[in-house]
Protein backbone atom coordinates (compact mmCIF):
# COMPACT_ATOMS: atom_id res chain seq x y z
CA UNK A 1 0.00 0.00 0.00
CA UNK A 2 1.24 3.21 -1.05
CA UNK A 3 -0.28 6.93 -0.15
CA UNK A 4 -1.57 8.80 -2.82
CA UNK A 5 -3.30 12.50 -3.47
CA UNK A 6 -6.51 12.48 -4.66
CA UNK A 7 -9.32 14.94 -5.82
CA UNK A 8 -12.21 14.83 -3.42
CA UNK A 9 -14.39 17.88 -4.48
CA UNK A 10 -13.88 20.75 -7.29
CA UNK A 11 -15.51 24.37 -7.48
CA UNK A 12 -15.86 27.31 -9.53
CA UNK A 13 -16.73 30.56 -9.17
CA UNK A 14 -17.00 33.27 -12.04
CA UNK A 15 -17.97 36.80 -11.25
CA UNK A 16 -21.98 37.78 -12.80
CA UNK A 17 -20.37 40.65 -15.16
CA UNK A 18 -19.26 39.52 -18.38
CA UNK A 19 -17.75 42.09 -20.93
CA UNK A 20 -17.36 41.24 -24.08
CA UNK A 21 -14.75 42.31 -27.19
CA UNK A 22 -17.23 44.68 -28.15
CA UNK A 23 -17.49 46.39 -24.06
CA UNK A 24 -13.61 46.14 -24.73
CA UNK A 25 -13.53 48.70 -27.92
CA UNK A 26 -15.35 51.58 -25.70
CA UNK A 27 -12.52 52.18 -23.58
CA UNK A 28 -9.54 51.54 -26.17
CA UNK A 29 -8.89 51.30 -29.70
CA UNK A 30 -9.47 47.11 -30.65
CA UNK A 31 -11.81 45.12 -31.97
CA UNK A 32 -13.51 41.77 -31.83
CA UNK A 33 -12.04 40.43 -34.55
CA UNK A 34 -8.35 41.15 -33.29
CA UNK A 35 -9.01 39.35 -29.91
CA UNK A 36 -10.79 36.29 -31.71
CA UNK A 37 -7.74 36.14 -33.82
CA UNK A 38 -4.83 36.25 -31.86
CA UNK A 39 -6.38 34.89 -28.86
CA UNK A 40 -9.66 32.79 -29.13
CA UNK A 41 -11.23 34.59 -25.84
CA UNK A 42 -14.92 36.47 -27.07
CA UNK A 43 -16.06 37.52 -23.35
CA UNK A 44 -14.58 37.43 -19.64
CA UNK A 45 -15.88 37.66 -16.61
CA UNK A 46 -14.90 40.82 -14.33
CA UNK A 47 -15.97 41.75 -10.97
CA UNK A 48 -17.98 45.14 -10.36
CA UNK A 49 -16.61 47.97 -11.36
CA UNK A 50 -16.38 50.20 -8.42
CA UNK A 51 -14.47 47.33 -6.43
CA UNK A 52 -14.95 45.69 -3.13
CA UNK A 53 -14.09 42.37 -4.45
CA UNK A 54 -11.07 40.59 -3.83
CA UNK A 55 -9.24 37.28 -4.56
CA UNK A 56 -10.30 35.93 -1.59
CA UNK A 57 -13.92 36.61 -2.04
CA UNK A 58 -13.76 34.79 -5.55
CA UNK A 59 -11.94 32.00 -4.01
CA UNK A 60 -13.90 31.51 -1.08
CA UNK A 61 -17.37 31.00 -3.65
CA UNK A 62 -15.56 28.22 -5.13
CA UNK A 63 -14.18 26.65 -1.95
CA UNK A 64 -17.79 26.63 -0.61
CA UNK A 65 -18.96 24.50 -4.03
CA UNK A 66 -15.36 22.20 -3.43
CA UNK A 67 -16.04 21.61 0.42
CA UNK A 68 -19.77 21.04 -0.48
CA UNK A 69 -18.63 18.08 -2.93
CA UNK A 70 -16.30 16.53 -1.09
CA UNK A 71 -19.10 16.63 2.15
CA UNK A 72 -16.11 17.95 4.22
CA UNK A 73 -16.80 21.05 6.85
CA UNK A 74 -14.34 23.86 6.70
CA UNK A 75 -12.75 22.36 10.13
CA UNK A 76 -11.78 18.97 8.36
CA UNK A 77 -9.34 20.84 6.95
CA UNK A 78 -5.50 20.23 7.67
CA UNK A 79 -3.83 23.16 5.00
CA UNK A 80 -5.30 25.87 2.74
CA UNK A 81 -2.62 26.31 -0.45
CA UNK A 82 -4.23 29.56 -2.05
CA UNK A 83 -2.25 30.67 -5.73
CA UNK A 84 -2.89 34.30 -7.08
CA UNK A 85 -0.83 36.76 -8.70
CA UNK A 86 -3.41 39.58 -7.45
CA UNK A 87 -3.83 38.92 -3.80
CA UNK A 88 -6.67 41.18 -2.07
CA UNK A 89 -4.18 43.42 -0.18
CA UNK A 90 0.13 43.75 -0.77
CA UNK A 91 0.25 41.38 2.91
CA UNK A 92 -0.91 39.37 4.18
CA UNK A 93 -2.00 37.14 1.68
CA UNK A 94 -5.64 35.80 0.45
CA UNK A 95 -4.95 32.33 1.98
CA UNK A 96 -5.41 33.91 5.38
CA UNK A 97 -8.25 36.07 4.37
CA UNK A 98 -9.96 33.38 2.94
CA UNK A 99 -9.12 31.00 5.96
CA UNK A 100 -11.20 33.39 8.06
CA UNK A 101 -14.00 34.01 6.24
CA UNK A 102 -14.48 29.74 6.28
CA UNK A 103 -15.06 30.93 9.79
CA UNK A 104 -11.48 28.94 10.72
CA UNK A 105 -9.57 30.24 13.22
CA UNK A 106 -5.76 28.19 13.50
CA UNK A 107 -5.91 26.14 9.92
CA UNK A 108 -2.36 26.87 8.34
CA UNK A 109 -2.58 28.68 5.55
CA UNK A 110 -0.07 29.11 2.66
CA UNK A 111 0.08 31.62 0.19
CA UNK A 112 1.65 30.79 -3.10
CA UNK A 113 2.26 32.89 -6.10
CA UNK A 114 3.67 31.21 -9.30
CA UNK A 115 1.62 33.00 -11.56
CA UNK A 116 -0.28 30.43 -14.28
CA UNK A 117 1.27 27.42 -12.88
CA UNK A 118 0.18 28.55 -9.17
CA UNK A 119 -2.30 25.73 -9.32
CA UNK A 120 0.55 23.21 -10.38
CA UNK A 121 2.48 24.38 -8.22
CA UNK A 122 0.39 24.09 -5.52
CA UNK A 123 -0.66 20.57 -6.22
CA UNK A 124 2.60 19.19 -5.90
CA UNK A 125 3.19 21.40 -2.96
CA UNK A 126 -0.40 19.23 -1.66
CA UNK A 127 1.03 15.65 -3.04
CA UNK A 128 4.12 16.51 -0.79
CA UNK A 129 2.21 17.41 2.14
CA UNK A 130 0.25 14.29 1.97
CA UNK A 131 2.78 11.79 0.89
CA UNK A 132 4.92 13.05 4.00
CA UNK A 133 2.06 12.72 6.61
CA UNK A 134 2.06 16.65 7.20
CA UNK A 135 -1.58 17.27 6.31
CA UNK A 136 -3.93 14.89 4.86
CA UNK A 137 -6.73 16.82 3.82
CA UNK A 138 -5.81 20.03 1.73
CA UNK A 139 -7.64 22.84 0.43
CA UNK A 140 -6.18 24.01 -2.70
CA UNK A 141 -7.80 27.25 -4.52
CA UNK A 142 -6.49 29.71 -7.64
CA UNK A 143 -7.84 32.60 -7.85
CA UNK A 144 -7.52 36.29 -9.30
CA UNK A 145 -9.06 39.39 -9.67
CA UNK A 146 -7.15 40.63 -12.77
CA UNK A 147 -9.44 43.19 -14.01
CA UNK A 148 -8.92 46.20 -11.01
CA UNK A 149 -5.16 46.28 -12.44
CA UNK A 150 -5.01 46.26 -16.16
CA UNK A 151 -4.92 49.65 -17.91
CA UNK A 152 -7.99 49.57 -20.40
CA UNK A 153 -6.86 52.75 -22.41
CA UNK A 154 -5.20 51.91 -25.69
CA UNK A 155 -1.70 51.80 -24.07
CA UNK A 156 -2.38 48.98 -22.28
CA UNK A 157 -4.77 46.84 -24.96
CA UNK A 158 -2.11 44.23 -25.17
CA UNK A 159 -2.62 42.66 -21.95
CA UNK A 160 -6.02 43.96 -20.44
CA UNK A 161 -8.02 42.12 -23.51
CA UNK A 162 -6.40 38.84 -22.19
CA UNK A 163 -7.15 38.74 -18.55
CA UNK A 164 -10.42 37.39 -16.66
CA UNK A 165 -11.24 37.10 -13.37
CA UNK A 166 -12.32 33.85 -11.22
CA UNK A 167 -11.70 30.89 -9.18
CA UNK A 168 -11.71 27.76 -8.94
CA UNK A 169 -10.92 25.24 -5.88
CA UNK A 170 -9.91 21.53 -5.23
CA UNK A 171 -9.96 19.36 -1.98
CA UNK A 172 -7.28 17.09 -2.19
CA UNK A 173 -7.06 13.98 0.49
CA UNK A 174 -4.43 11.46 1.47
CA UNK A 175 -5.40 7.71 0.89
CA UNK A 176 -3.67 4.23 0.73
CA UNK A 177 -3.94 2.38 -2.08
CA UNK A 178 -2.10 -0.71 -3.77
CA UNK A 179 -2.41 0.69 -7.10
CA UNK A 180 -1.23 4.43 -8.74
CA UNK A 181 -4.34 6.82 -8.13
CA UNK A 182 -4.54 10.51 -7.96
CA UNK A 183 -1.19 12.31 -8.22
CA UNK A 184 0.78 10.04 -10.53
CA UNK A 185 3.73 12.33 -11.74
CA UNK A 186 4.55 15.88 -11.68
CA UNK A 187 7.21 18.15 -13.35
CA UNK A 188 8.22 21.74 -12.66
CA UNK A 189 10.40 24.93 -13.62
CA UNK A 190 11.26 27.68 -13.56
CA UNK A 191 14.08 30.70 -15.12
CA UNK A 192 14.06 33.93 -14.00
CA UNK A 193 15.69 34.97 -16.87
CA UNK A 194 12.37 35.95 -18.28
CA UNK A 195 10.90 37.86 -15.22
CA UNK A 196 10.44 41.16 -17.18
CA UNK A 197 9.06 39.26 -20.14
CA UNK A 198 5.47 39.43 -17.59
CA UNK A 199 5.73 41.30 -14.75
CA UNK A 200 3.63 44.17 -12.75
CA UNK A 201 6.49 46.02 -11.02
CA UNK A 202 4.78 48.39 -8.38
CA UNK A 203 5.05 48.36 -5.34
CA UNK A 204 8.34 47.41 -5.09
CA UNK A 205 9.92 47.15 -1.98
CA UNK A 206 13.26 47.78 -4.40
CA UNK A 207 11.91 51.57 -5.34
CA UNK A 208 12.11 53.40 -2.13
CA UNK A 209 9.13 55.33 -2.09
CA UNK A 210 7.53 51.53 -3.58
CA UNK A 211 4.97 53.95 -5.38
CA UNK A 212 5.46 57.55 -6.70
CA UNK A 213 3.21 59.78 -8.56
CA UNK A 214 5.97 59.77 -11.40
CA UNK A 215 5.80 55.87 -11.52
CA UNK A 216 2.00 55.85 -11.72
CA UNK A 217 1.92 58.20 -14.40
CA UNK A 218 4.69 55.90 -16.20
CA UNK A 219 1.97 53.06 -16.03
CA UNK A 220 4.26 50.95 -13.77
CA UNK A 221 1.51 49.45 -11.86
CA UNK A 222 0.06 47.89 -14.36
CA UNK A 223 1.57 44.57 -16.15
CA UNK A 224 3.91 44.66 -18.89
CA UNK A 225 4.41 41.31 -21.27
CA UNK A 226 6.35 40.63 -24.30
CA UNK A 227 4.00 38.32 -25.78
CA UNK A 228 5.91 36.98 -28.67
CA UNK A 229 8.41 35.83 -26.52
CA UNK A 230 5.68 33.86 -24.04
CA UNK A 231 3.99 32.13 -26.83
CA UNK A 232 6.87 31.02 -28.34
CA UNK A 233 8.39 29.67 -25.08
CA UNK A 234 5.07 28.10 -24.35
CA UNK A 235 5.14 26.51 -27.73
CA UNK A 236 8.32 25.03 -27.35
CA UNK A 237 8.23 24.09 -23.37
CA UNK A 238 4.47 22.54 -23.04
CA UNK A 239 5.33 19.80 -25.28
CA UNK A 240 8.85 19.19 -23.46
CA UNK A 241 7.62 18.92 -20.02
CA UNK A 242 4.81 17.26 -20.85
CA UNK A 243 6.64 14.22 -21.66
CA UNK A 244 9.08 14.88 -18.86
CA UNK A 245 5.75 14.66 -16.57
CA UNK A 246 4.67 11.15 -19.01
CA UNK A 247 8.36 9.31 -18.62
CA UNK A 248 8.26 9.94 -14.88
CA UNK A 249 4.75 8.35 -14.76
CA UNK A 250 5.32 5.38 -17.23
CA UNK A 251 2.76 6.54 -18.97
CA UNK A 252 2.60 7.03 -22.94
CA UNK A 253 0.37 9.95 -24.29
CA UNK A 254 -2.57 7.52 -25.23
CA UNK A 255 -2.68 6.66 -21.83
CA UNK A 256 -3.92 10.74 -20.96
CA UNK A 257 -7.95 11.28 -21.35
CA UNK A 258 -7.69 14.58 -21.42
CA UNK A 259 -4.76 17.35 -21.67
CA UNK A 260 -5.96 20.41 -19.43
CA UNK A 261 -3.51 23.35 -20.46
CA UNK A 262 -3.67 26.49 -18.54
CA UNK A 263 -5.79 28.75 -20.77
CA UNK A 264 -3.61 31.77 -21.65
CA UNK A 265 -4.04 32.04 -25.18
CA UNK A 266 -6.57 29.31 -27.48
CA UNK A 267 -3.84 29.67 -30.02
CA UNK A 268 -0.53 28.13 -28.01
CA UNK A 269 -3.20 25.24 -26.43
CA UNK A 270 -3.53 24.41 -30.56
CA UNK A 271 -0.19 24.48 -31.26
CA UNK A 272 0.43 22.58 -28.59
CA UNK A 273 -2.03 19.98 -29.71
CA UNK A 274 -0.85 20.17 -33.21
CA UNK A 275 2.70 19.45 -31.85
CA UNK A 276 1.99 16.57 -29.61
CA UNK A 277 -0.49 14.86 -32.62
CA UNK A 278 -3.51 14.96 -30.46
CA UNK A 279 -6.82 14.45 -31.54
CA UNK A 280 -9.10 17.90 -30.92
CA UNK A 281 -11.20 16.73 -28.21
CA UNK A 282 -8.09 15.73 -26.24
CA UNK A 283 -7.55 19.18 -25.38
CA UNK A 284 -9.68 21.08 -23.19
CA UNK A 285 -10.26 25.09 -23.66
CA UNK A 286 -12.64 27.57 -22.17
CA UNK A 287 -10.85 30.50 -22.68
CA UNK A 288 -13.49 31.75 -25.31
CA UNK A 289 -15.84 32.39 -22.13
CA UNK A 290 -13.05 33.23 -19.12
CA UNK A 291 -10.03 35.08 -21.07
CA UNK A 292 -7.07 33.91 -19.02
CA UNK A 293 -7.61 33.64 -15.05
CA UNK A 294 -3.81 32.92 -14.62
CA UNK A 295 -4.29 30.47 -11.27
CA UNK A 296 -7.69 29.70 -11.58
CA UNK A 297 -7.47 28.61 -15.35
CA UNK A 298 -6.85 25.00 -14.77
CA UNK A 299 -9.03 24.23 -11.65
CA UNK A 300 -11.95 26.31 -13.62
CA UNK A 301 -11.51 24.45 -16.39
CA UNK A 302 -11.45 20.99 -14.82
CA UNK A 303 -14.50 21.70 -12.37
CA UNK A 304 -16.50 22.20 -15.82
CA UNK A 305 -14.77 19.28 -17.60
CA UNK A 306 -16.20 16.77 -14.75
CA UNK A 307 -19.47 18.56 -15.17
CA UNK A 308 -19.55 18.25 -18.59
CA UNK A 309 -18.55 14.47 -18.24
CA UNK A 310 -15.51 14.78 -20.40
CA UNK A 311 -13.90 12.73 -17.68
CA UNK A 312 -14.91 10.85 -14.70
CA UNK A 313 -13.61 8.30 -12.03
CA UNK A 314 -11.25 6.52 -13.52
CA UNK A 315 -9.78 9.27 -15.97
CA UNK A 316 -6.24 10.08 -16.46
CA UNK A 317 -5.75 13.87 -16.83
CA UNK A 318 -2.51 15.87 -17.44
CA UNK A 319 -2.53 19.50 -16.34
CA UNK A 320 -0.16 21.48 -17.95
CA UNK A 321 0.98 25.79 -18.17
CA UNK A 322 3.41 27.93 -18.82
CA UNK A 323 3.61 32.11 -17.94
CA UNK A 324 4.68 34.65 -16.34
CA UNK A 325 8.32 33.77 -13.42
CA UNK A 326 8.80 32.07 -16.36
CA UNK A 327 7.31 28.93 -14.64
CA UNK A 328 6.15 25.87 -16.15
CA UNK A 329 4.97 22.39 -15.27
CA UNK A 330 2.73 19.39 -15.61
CA UNK A 331 1.02 17.25 -13.43
CA UNK A 332 -0.72 13.59 -13.98
CA UNK A 333 -3.77 12.89 -11.97
CA UNK A 334 -5.97 10.21 -12.09
CA UNK A 335 -9.45 10.71 -10.88
CA UNK A 336 -11.28 8.22 -8.12
CA UNK A 337 -14.83 8.58 -7.53
CA UNK A 338 -15.49 10.20 -4.63
N1 LIG B 1 -6.30 45.23 -30.19
C1 LIG B 1 -5.84 45.62 -31.40
N2 LIG B 1 -4.55 45.69 -31.71
C2 LIG B 1 -3.67 45.32 -30.76
C3 LIG B 1 -4.07 44.89 -29.48
C4 LIG B 1 -5.46 44.86 -29.22
N3 LIG B 1 -5.96 44.47 -28.04
N4 LIG B 1 -2.98 44.59 -28.76
C5 LIG B 1 -1.92 44.81 -29.54
N5 LIG B 1 -2.32 45.25 -30.76
C6 LIG B 1 -1.52 45.61 -31.92
C7 LIG B 1 -0.11 45.99 -31.54
O1 LIG B 1 -0.04 47.34 -31.19
C8 LIG B 1 0.64 45.68 -32.81
O2 LIG B 1 0.47 46.72 -33.72
P1 LIG B 1 1.67 47.17 -34.71
O3 LIG B 1 1.93 45.96 -35.56
O4 LIG B 1 1.09 48.33 -35.43
O5 LIG B 1 2.81 47.50 -33.79
C9 LIG B 1 -0.09 44.45 -33.36
O6 LIG B 1 -1.39 44.46 -32.75
C10 LIG B 1 0.60 43.15 -33.04
O7 LIG B 1 0.88 43.11 -31.64
P2 LIG B 1 1.70 41.96 -31.00
O8 LIG B 1 1.82 42.21 -29.54
O9 LIG B 1 2.94 41.74 -31.79
O10 LIG B 1 0.68 40.75 -31.24
P3 LIG B 1 0.91 39.22 -31.11
O11 LIG B 1 0.60 38.60 -32.38
O12 LIG B 1 2.21 38.90 -30.44
O13 LIG B 1 -0.26 38.83 -30.10
C11 LIG B 1 -0.68 38.24 -27.80
C12 LIG B 1 -0.30 39.34 -28.79
C13 LIG B 1 -2.08 37.77 -28.11
C14 LIG B 1 -0.64 38.85 -26.42
C15 LIG B 1 0.29 37.05 -27.93
O14 LIG B 1 1.61 37.51 -28.00
C16 LIG B 1 0.17 36.08 -26.76
O15 LIG B 1 -0.86 35.49 -26.48
N6 LIG B 1 1.28 35.83 -26.05
C17 LIG B 1 1.32 34.87 -24.95
C18 LIG B 1 0.63 35.39 -23.75
C19 LIG B 1 0.82 34.43 -22.59
O16 LIG B 1 0.76 33.23 -22.75
N7 LIG B 1 1.08 34.95 -21.42
C20 LIG B 1 1.45 34.06 -20.34
C21 LIG B 1 0.34 33.69 -19.49
S1 LIG B 1 -0.22 34.97 -18.50
C22 LIG B 1 0.56 34.87 -16.96
O17 LIG B 1 1.50 34.16 -16.74
C23 LIG B 1 0.04 35.80 -15.93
Amino acid sequence: MMKYTVIRGTGRYLPPRVVTNDDMTRWMDTSDEWIRQRTGIEQRHWVPAEGGVGSSDLGLAASQIALEEAGWKPEDIDLIIFATLSPDIFFPGPGCLMQHKLGLDATPALDIRQQCTGFLYGLTTADAYIRSNLANRILLVGAEVHSTGLDISTRGRDVAVIFGDGAGAVCVEGIESDEPVGVLASALHANGRYAESLSVELGASRNNPRISKEAIEEGRHYPKMDGKTIFKLAVQKLPEVVGEALAKAELAVEDIDLFIPHQANLRINQFFQQAMKLPEDKVFHNIQRYGNTTAASIPIALDEALEMGVIGSGSTVMFLGLGAGLTWGAVITKLVSE
